[in-house]
């Protein structure tokens, strides 16, 4: 499995963390910065590992600032990303099992990086339901690519 990791300055210590507790695991993880706690700006990494995600380049991804919030608003502007910010596991894992989260977002002023690593093995380690589901999912991208929403029936045809 590989990863994209990201973060602006407030999150430096927990990204670096985050991607040990990664790699202990033999997950390749791609670091597309910051590593400066020098004011930095969330959306340049958000779109970087929202891209990475989308282009099929790594298999998921995630993300930290202050909140978790601006950083993963900025990743959900790219086509085909599900990003959620969490701060306890059972959102976690039910945003793979229903909502086939392809980003993970968490806030290092909000949590710390115990709780944080708990959180994130809970989304690795769920799998995405489908089903019924799935119609949810493509509602939501419909939304994303013609602006609309359509009913379901008309999706489903
Ligand atoms: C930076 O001060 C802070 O705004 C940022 O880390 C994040 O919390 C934004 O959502």
């Amino acid at each position: 499995m590989k990863l994209a990791i990201g973060n602006d300055h407030v999150a430096v210590e927990m990204k670096k963390e985050m991607q040990a507790h990664l790699e202990s695991k033999g997950i390749e993880v791609i670091d597309v910065g910051t590593n400066s706690t020098e004011r930095f700006h969330y959306p340049v990494s958000g779109y970087k590992v929202a891209q990475m995600v989308a282009a099929g380049e790594v298999d998921g991804g995630v993300l930290i600032c202050g909140t978790g919030v601006g950083i993963s608003l900025a990743a959900n502007k790219v086509n085909g990303i599900r990003a959620c910010v969490c701060s306890e596991p059972y959102s976690a894992r039910l945003s793979k099992q229903h909502n086939n989260t392809n980003i993970i977002a968490f806030g290092a002023r909000v949590i710390g990086p115990e709780t944080a690593k708990m959180i994130l093995d809970e989304w690795l380690n769920a799998k995405y339901e489908g089903g019924r589901h799935q119609i949810r999912i493509d509602m939501i991208s419909e939304i994303e690519t013609t602006g609309k929403l359509l009913a379901a029936e008309e999706i489903t045809g």
